[in-house]
This record gives structure tokens, C-alpha cells and sequence, in this order.
């Protein structure tokens, strides 16, 4: 007897052909497709897998207010203790009275939901896979051609916004004033950060940003259309960040969830805050002091959903600094867990490698 032969899927021949229209998921929903399309389908393996997830009731991550950071010193260390406590438990925190004002925040909302919903001809005209010649680009699922088992339901635009931000022409009207805004109050809450985290490793407040943690900003809006069988695909799939430190800004729907002690959990939405998260940059300096935890979104229903991830780290940018595990957080009972790296070849690694659900940290470790 013969086996019945399928049709062949070539998953690459169906990943160039969604490519080419260079109109992303968004394009699909507007031609108002009703099945998931096979490339975006997450294996079968995966979906047995899945852990609960578990309500905010079961388990919160910390949220820390700054308001008192300026007050006086016993406060401020009372936020450090909190912050550390954070990055070595979680990876991650909400932070309210960051200072960023709630317009600044709406704007670069807005901004960046206008450029995706702008007419595809005008988007087209950013459309690319290289980050090394456009500091401004946009496209869908920037490993769309690396090892990822499966294509996110997400679009995307990206620019390098510090140290050399673009000349402002170079950016879509539709978000260039809300970049330029958010990206001066990122910097501010950046410094600061850096400076919490410092004192939180028990250094100087400006270790990190001595060692350039601060310098480079990489500024990025996520683009979630509505989807119409969410069970089958993933807005962005389990990941670490390639960065120091992320500051994200998530809108009203939620969705975002972090693995924290092999369970998936929610970060509700707070309006007005930010989530903070380490990087696998941090992990790797601090010798895994502070944790550069998993995280993810599921598809949904609802949407268009946005969010703006801001990322301190040059990723594909030249950049010849090399880093390893803090000469002041190593000692001979605590010997370097990482060789040393170039964020640049890290992020070659990064993006061969897609997000497959594994860190590319572990690829460094000694
Ligand atoms: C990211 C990310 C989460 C979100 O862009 O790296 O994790 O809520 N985004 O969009
Ligand atoms: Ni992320």
C-alpha cells in the first residue's frame, strides 16, 4: 500500500512570499483573512507544553514607586533594596512616578499606532531587513529567515535613537515629534536607573553608566493586530531581551507575561507605569546577579494592541567595547560564568538564532 503523499510546505518559499508584500500582519488582517496562516502556526510540541499561566491573585511582579527617590538618602536606599530585591528574584518590576508625564506616554502611543495604520505605499518606503544601513526600519518579524520554529503575529519599526539619533526628516511624520520626545525622558529614566542598579550591586552609582550601559538607545514599537484564532500562533514568542535594560511601555489590553518559577505570569496593565527589565547584557556583566528573565505574548482577539520597547544596548551598531562578568562581582569562589563579547557579535548570534524559546546566553557560558 502507498502512503499518502501531502503537499510539501516549504516553510521558506511561504515566509518570502508574506515578506514580499512588505505589508506585514497587519496586511493580512486588512484582507480580512480568517484561517492563521501555516507559517505562523506554533509546533503542536509547544502547545502540549504550555504552563498555566497564574493570575495576579497567585503572584504579582513588584511594582516600585520612585516618587521618594529624590527625597532623602534613607529613601532612596529603601527603593535600591527594592529594585535589587527585583532584578535578582524576577528580572523585571513595574515602576510608577517615574516622572515621564502620562501625555508623553499617550503620544508615542499614538505615534507609533499611526505609523502602522498609515497606507502600506507610505510604510513600503521604510521597509527593510538591514539595521545596519537605516536607522529607521520597519518590518515584520526581524528573524523571519533565522532557526524560529514558528512567524509571530506582530509588525514592527525600529530606529537607533542615542548616541546619533537620525536627522529628524528621516523620520515618518507620524512619530517623529512623540520619538523625539520620549526619547529625551527614556534617557532621563535610563540614568536613572543605571544609577539604582549600581547601588543595588553595592558600587558606585555610576559603574554601569561608566562602563556605556546608557549610551545607546534602540527604540521599538510593537504592532499586535487582532487575530483570529489566537490559540495557534503567538503575538512574540517566549525570549530574553538583547540588551542591558528594557523599558517597556504596554497599553490597555495586556498580555505580557514573564516565566518566573516555571509559571507564566500576567503583567497587568497599570496606566501610567512602565515595566522595567534586565537584559542578557545585564546578566552577563553581573555574572548572573541580576536575571535577564523569559517572556512573551500570546496572540489575541483583541487589538490592535501597541507597545514600545526601549532598549539600551548599540546591538548590530559597531561598537569594539567587550564585555564580561564585573571584575567587582568575580572572585575565586565566584569564578566568571561567561567569556567575553562584543554586543555586536552577540547580536549576530541573537538573530541567527531567532526566538526560538532559548537564551542566546547560554551559548557563552563557560
Ligand atoms: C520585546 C517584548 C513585549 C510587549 O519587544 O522584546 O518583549 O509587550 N515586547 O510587546
Ligand atoms: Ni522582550
Amino acid at each position: 500500500m502507498e502512503a499518502k503523499t501531502s503537499v510539501k510546505f516549504d516553510p521558506y518559499i511561504e515566509r518570502k512570499a508574506f515578506d514580499e508584500t512588505q505589508e506585514g500582519v497587519k496586511g493580512l488582517v486588512d484582507a480580512k483573512i480568517t484561517e492563521v496562516p501555516r507559517i505562523f502556526h506554533i509546533p503542536k510540541d509547544s502547545l502540549t507544553n504550555k504552563k498555566p499561566s497564574v493570575s495576579l491573585t497567585d503572584l504579582e511582579i513588584p511594582i516600585i514607586d520612585f516618587a521618594s527617590v529624590h527625597v532623602d538618602t534613607a529613601s532612596r536606599e529603601a527603593v535600591v533594596e527594592k529594585v535589587k530585591h527585583a532584578a535578582e528574584k524576577w528580572g523585571f518590576f513595574q515602576v510608577i512616578n517615574h516622572g515621564i508625564p502620562l501625555n508623553v506616554l499617550e503620544e508615542i502611543q499614538d505615534g507609533g499606532r499611526r505609523f502602522h495604520e498609515e497606507d502600506p505605499e507610505v510604510k513600503k518606503r521604510y521597509f527593510s531587513r538591514d539595521f545596519s544601513a537605516n536607522k529607521f526600519v520597519y518590518n515584520s518579524n526581524f528573524d523571519l529567515y533565522s532557526a524560529s520554529p514558528s512567524v509571530n503575529w506582530r509588525d514592527a519599526f525600529s530606529c537607533y535613537m542615542a548616541p546619533d539619533p537620525p536627522p529628524p526628516e528621516d523620520l515618518p511624520v507620524a512619530c517623529r515629534d512623540a520619538m523625539i520626545e520620549y526619547t529625551k525622558h527614556v534617557m532621563n529614566l535610563g540614568d536613572l536607573l543605571f544609577e539604582l542598579l549600581s547601588e543595588a550591586l553595592g558600587l558606585k552609582s555610576d559603574t554601569l553608566k561608566n562602563m556605556d550601559c546608557l549610551k545607546s538607545l534602540l527604540m521599538l514599537c510593537n504592532y499586535y493586530p487582532p487575530c483570529p484564532q489566537p490559540d495557534l500562533t503567538m503575538g512574540i514568542s517566549q525570549h530574553s531581551d538583547n540588551s542591558f535594560l528594557t523599558i517597556l511601555l504596554q497599553d490597555n489590553i495586556g498580555g505580557l507575561q514573564i516565566l518566573h518559577q516555571d509559571s507564566w505570569v500576567d503583567v497587568s496593565p497599570i496606566p501610567g507605569a512602565l515595566v522595567i527589565n534586565m537584559g542578557d547584557f545585564l546578566q552577563l556583566i553581573t555574572n548572573d546577579k541580576f536575571v535577564s528573565a523569559n517572556h512573551r505574548v500570546p496572540a489575541n482577539r483583541e487589538g490592535p494592541r501597541v507597545s514600545i520597547a526601549s532598549f539600551f544596548s548599540s546591538s548590530s551598531l559597531p561598537n569594539a567595547t567587550v564585555y564580561g562578568p564585573m571584575k567587582e562581582l568575580v572572585s575565586e569562589e565566584n569564578p566568571p560564568k561567561y567569556r567575553d563579547i562584543t554586543i555586536k557579535e552577540y547580536t549576530e548570534g541573537y538573530f541567527v538564532k531567532g526566538l526560538d524559546g532559548t537564551s542566546h546566553l547560554s551559548n557563552i557560558r563557560i
